[in-house]
């Protein structure tokens, strides 16, 4: 963003929000002080591990950071993550309460208890040791939004076996990929399940993916669709089959605070995609102390959050967080229009959502259908709204505010990565003071700045956070390098580089401007130019190429390509179209570029490196800058008036 751009963005709106005093009165959080407490960084956790968390065994030390950036928490502690999710609540209490209510796209719904929960997670838990599995081997999941996805992850936290869940939009090569990365041998999928209507067969799309696994053992297939699909004797086995059996009594396997929780596959700004490690004892502490105070979660509260269990908010704020809380959870499998854009509206109604957690991109595509739809429902049981993903412009976070939350419910922005675990910088709604567009400050405890490129405060720079926190990734799985390198070289290594940009203004809150690295966000969902770039070469058609993004008005940014075609191939509308699709296929409907050209060359430095900076300045209509230091500066005016005589339009 430009500083022009920026500068828009704060004058855009500058009412300012107090916590509703109704609201402030009952908030889970609601002194001040608990920031105070925060400066105490290891007394502030130990009671909030001690307060939020069973143990098996109490911690010898809080912290320890001696070896940055590798840090350890609660150190020889003793858990274990599904008995902190289901077992303690069937004594205090919660045994009958909902905690889990999934309603299908085709309307059906189902509740599970704790108790319920607790028994088919017991009752899975059997299925995979029955299997072989083990405490320690990685088991990939590749589920859509249906209840047996919490089963397995908690099934599989049960009996210590990290679970690695991949989105089950993701294409058949980003499944195979993982699941060799993480050496996981097997897998629990499904037949198909219902997307605006239409079965998506996603066994078939499954077996593609497993063709390319170099070690195979086990396929678990849930029954979702009922659609016809292959069964390959000896290595698909039906789930419910399994589950028949199945004994229902699973002693949760003792965990040391330290060992693998999950891996969870993000983005990078080159090559492979990132196994994010996150272990047991600081994880849980964390995504459950931040859910307990950022989303205020009370007794009787109906928590619905919108997100896919394949991504990271899934895991921590539909799944571990919230569980751990012992709170009742709204879990949706399909589209927002089906078969109405009234759909949300509806569940909140028929479920009395009272805290709705929700993306940006989503929040901007409801203010585009038009506010009739939510004006015709009662959405009165609403009390908090949250946002996450990407930068709430303030326009987008107003009509949040107002058509959704009545103008009562305070907004929680929240900012965080796959690597933090859990929420960063937010407010807390029962203290926080809220700006439209800002995620206001860093959780208590927590050390967030803004950083020049020497590591010096600035009111405008990069992200940071300068203290450790126990959600934190703990390393890339088989790859301490990487980790090293991304997150801990910027600066010193006790300082953590998020990868993007922000800017801290006069009252000291924190506006998050989006990615400074070749990453980028499409609607929520974190996408990187490698990824595209790695797709579009492998067609036999294209030699080189660039993917950048570009601003569009719901889903915040969509990819955008330039090709160099090889010399045998011949540019057409056929091509392009064939290669956007090529882009989908191999990594997914989501990177499928909205528009691409064909360059004859693209602009380099003198190093050769592709200068994305000023390919995407051109496809964004913006101006270029400075052009001095390229290789070839003829070409990024020639690239300029391509893009504008093709009227490339992929934001509208
Ligand atoms: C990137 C992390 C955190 C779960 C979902 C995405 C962007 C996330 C915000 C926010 C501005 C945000 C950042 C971040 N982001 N939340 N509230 N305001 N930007 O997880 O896939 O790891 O992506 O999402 O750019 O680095 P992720």
């Amino acid at each position: 963003m430009s500083s022009k751009e920026v500068i828009d963005v704060l004058l855009e709106e500058d009412r300012t929000f107090s916590p509703p005093e109704e609201f402030a009165k009952d908030a889970n959080a609601n002194d001040p002080k608990i920031y105070e407490e925060g400066e105490d960084l290891e007394a502030f956790w130990a009671e909030r591990a001690e307060e939020n968390i069973d143990w098996f065994e109490k911690w010898d030390e809080v912290l320890d950071w001696s070896n940055p950036p590798y840090a350890e928490w609660f150190i020889n502690g003793k858990l274990n993550a599904s008995y902190n999710c289901l077992d303690r609540h069937l004594k205090n209490g919660r045994k009958n309460k909902a905690a889990l209510t999934w309603e299908g796209e085709l309307g059906e719904t189902v509740t599970y208890t704790y108790q319920t929960l607790y028994n088919e997670v017991c009752k899975f838990a059997n299925v995979l040791k029955g299997l072989g599995v083990e405490k320690g081997d990685r088991v990939a999941v590749y589920l859509p939004m249906i209840p047996e996805a919490a089963v397995v992850m908690l099934a599989c936290a049960r009996i210590g076996a990290p679970h690695t869940v991949v989105f089950a939009g993701f294409s058949p090569s980003a499944l195979a990929e993982r699941m060799n990365d993480a050496e996981a041998s097997v897998v629990v999928t499904c037949d198909g399940y219902y997307r605006r209507g239409n079965v998506i067969d996603h066994k078939t799309k499954t077996d593609k993916g497993l063709e390319e696994v170099e070690k195979l053992d086990d396929v678990i297939v849930v029954q979702r669709a009922e659609n016809d699909v292959n069964m390959e004797e000896g290595r698909d086995h039906w789930w419910h089959e399994l589950m028949a059996d199945a004994d229902r009594d699973c002693e949760p396997e003792v965990m040391d605070a330290e060992d693998m929780l999950f891996l969870m596959y993000t983005s990078g700004t080159t090559g492979k995609p990132k196994g994010v490690v996150h272990t047991t004892g600081g994880y849980l502490t964390y995504a459950t102390t931040t859910s307990k105070y950022i989303f205020d979660l009370k007794e009787d509260d109906t928590y619905w959050c919108t997100a896919d269990v394949g991504w990271i908010t899934g895991h921590s704020y539909i799944v571990y967080g919230i569980l751990a809380n012992g709170a009742s959870m709204v879990m949706y499998e399909g589209a927002p229009n089906y078969p109405t854009k009234n759909r949300f509206w509806e569940i909140i109604e028929k479920y009395q959502v009272n805290i709705l957690y929700t993306a940006p991109t989503a929040i901007r595509l409801f203010m585009k259908w038009g506010a009739e739809y939510p004006e015709s429902h009662d959405l009165s049981s609403l009390r908090l709204l949250g946002s996450v993903g990407e930068p709430i412009n303030p326009r987008a976070w107003m009509w949040y505010h107002e058509h959704i939350g009545g103008g009562e419910c305070p907004i929680v922005d929240t900012w965080w990565q796959t690597e933090t675990g859990g929420i960063i910088v937010s407010p807390l709604p029962g203290i926080t003071e809220l700006k439209p567009g800002s995620a206001t400050n860093a959780f208590p405890s927590l050390e967030v700045d803004v950083l020049d490129e020497d590591g010096n405060p600035a009111d405008s720079g990069y992200l940071a956070i300068k203290r450790p926190w126990p959600g934190m990734l703990r390393t890339l799985y088989n790859n301490p390098e990487r980790f090293e390198n991304t997150y801990w070289s910027k600066w010193d290594n006790t300082t953590y580089f998020a990868g993007d940009g922000a800017k801290k203004d006069e009252d000291g809150y924190i506006w998050v401007l989006g990615r400074v690295d070749d990453v980028m966000n499409v609607s929520g969902h974190r996408l990187s130019t490698v990824d595209i770039e790695s797709a579009l070469v492998d067609h036999e058609s294209v030699a080189e190429s660039a993917a950048v993004g570009v601003k569009h008005d719901v889903k915040g940014h969509v990819p955008f390509a330039y090709v160099i075609l090889d010399d045998k191939a011949e540019p057409s509308e056929e091509l392009k179209q064939e290669l956007r699709n090529h882009v989908s296929d191999i990594v997914s409907p989501i990177a499928k570029p909205a528009d691409l050209v064909f360059a004859p060359d693209l602009p380099k430095t003198r190093s050769g490196k592709i200068m994305r900076r000023l390919l995407k300045a051109i496809a964004n209509g913006e101006d270029m800058g400075n052009t001095s230091t390229l290789a070839n500066p003829e070409i990024a005016e020639e690239l300029q008036a391509k893009v504008a005589k093709e009227e490339v339009a992929a934001t509208k």
